[in-house]
């Protein structure tokens, strides 16, 4: 059996006719940028999220750096981000002149509020949650951090599309959020597309602006903005894929609730957990293991895709060497080694997940 981390071909198989439809229909208007499909879009993915400004871009990236440009934070600031990221939450910091600052991440590989407080100076403006593996971050404590220092808090979602904490979406949790929809994602692309949830009209503005150039007419700049727009094409693919992604997620949720049964048993692994106030997205899910690279071969070889999201804490990476001081003892830093992502998705029959959960049994027994 070959069982596979990630299989879009599959996933477009099963919509070929409804995506090949929405492709043509772009087409045969030729409105490749600003097409009906975008708006339609930016609609159908607020009232999703329950936003009340969705501002589509180019990728999360892009909408990371536009969230935190409408916000104005004073040059030179503090962001306070998870350790534990993909670096593209610490670009969006970097590109906009301020500075990033790592906290260390709880036991659900989201970021630690404790950790977060500890971080607060008076340089700090904002902090930006991320709900890595598509598991909604602990919002509640930071929106009480945030409100007590008087700071932005934000949520980088670009792997939470459809989650959920305390019944709320996540991109309506806080003071804006960033999507992406790369082709991996929960809610993916045929190519690279992000969006920007806001809901303040002012702001949601600025960001549409920001994203074209800085314009607010044709050949008419306010400001110096990027380019960085969704193509009419991919969001007449999101527009048909975002009807499929409550049933996705449940059936990502029915992966991960197999893995945590068949697997609990393993007492040389660490699970992630279901936690009562969120639904989780389980855009990835990911275990740990000190015998990480061993498991990782020996599933290869049984035929099953693994990732590693990251091989590295932005800490460790070179680009942010000059942290390490100040997170050599975290959690985020000292566990990497140890995390390794098992194929999750709605491609995934029960008897591959029990297949892995077996080959992951007969590797420790
Ligand atoms: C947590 C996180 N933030 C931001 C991004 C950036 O998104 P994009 O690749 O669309 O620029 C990603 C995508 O990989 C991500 O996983």
């Amino acid at each position: 059996m070959e069982v596979k981390f990630l299989d879009l071909k599959k996933q477009y198989s099963l919509l070929k006719n409804e995506i090949d439809s929405a492709v043509q229909a772009v087409f045969a208007e030729a409105s490749f940028i600003k097409g009906a499909e975008v708006e339609k879009f930016e609609e159908n993915f607020a009232s999703y999220c329950g936003a009340s400004h969705c501002i589509s871009c180019g990728n999360g990236t892009d909408a990371l750096t536009a969230l935190l440009k409408v916000y104005n934070l004073p040059k030179g600031s503090e962001v306070i981000l998870p350790a534990n990221t993909f670096i593209a939450t610490a670009e969006a910091v970097v590109s906009n002149g301020l500075k990033p600052v790592f906290a260390d991440i709880k036991e659900d590989f989201t970021i630690s509020p404790e950790s977060t407080e500890s971080l607060i100076n008076q340089n700090t403006s904002a902090i930006i949650a991320v709900h890595l593996y598509g598991h909604p971050a602990d919002m509640e404590p930071l929106k009480k951090i945030a409100e007590k220092h008087n700071l932005k808090l934000f949520e980088d979602a670009a792997q939470a599309h459809g989650a959920a904490y305390r019944g709320k979406k996540a991109g309506s949790l806080a003071d804006g959020a960033g999507f992406s929809f790369y082709p991996g994602k929960v809610l993916g692309a045929a190519g690279d597309a992000g969006a920007v949830l806001l809901n303040d009209e002012e702001k949601a503005k600025k960001a549409k602006m920001f994203c074209n150039h800085g314009r607010s007419l044709k050949y008419f700049h306010e400001f110096t903005g990027i380019n960085s727009r969704m193509d009419t094409i991919q969001a007449a693919v999101l527009n048909v894929k975002l009807k499929h992604l409550d049933e996705w997620v449940a059936a990502r949720n029915q992966v991960a609730k197999s893995y945590i049964e068949q697997l609990s048993g393993v007492s040389e692994i660490v699970l992630p957990k279901f936690y009562p106030e969120t639904l989780d997205a389980w855009h990835l899910f990911v275990i740990k293991t000190e015998k990480r690279d061993n498991l990782r071969e020996y599933l290869k070889n049984c035929g099953i895709e693994t990732g590693i999201h990251y091989p590295h804490s932005l800490p460790e990476q070179p680009a942010f060497a000059n942290h390490m001081d100040y997170c050599r003892t975290y959690r985020a830093v000292k566990e990497s080694h140890t995390l390794l992502s098992l194929p999750i998705g709605e491609h995934l029959s029960a008897e591959e997940v029990a297949f892995v959960s077996e080959k992951i049994k007969q590797f420790y027994s």
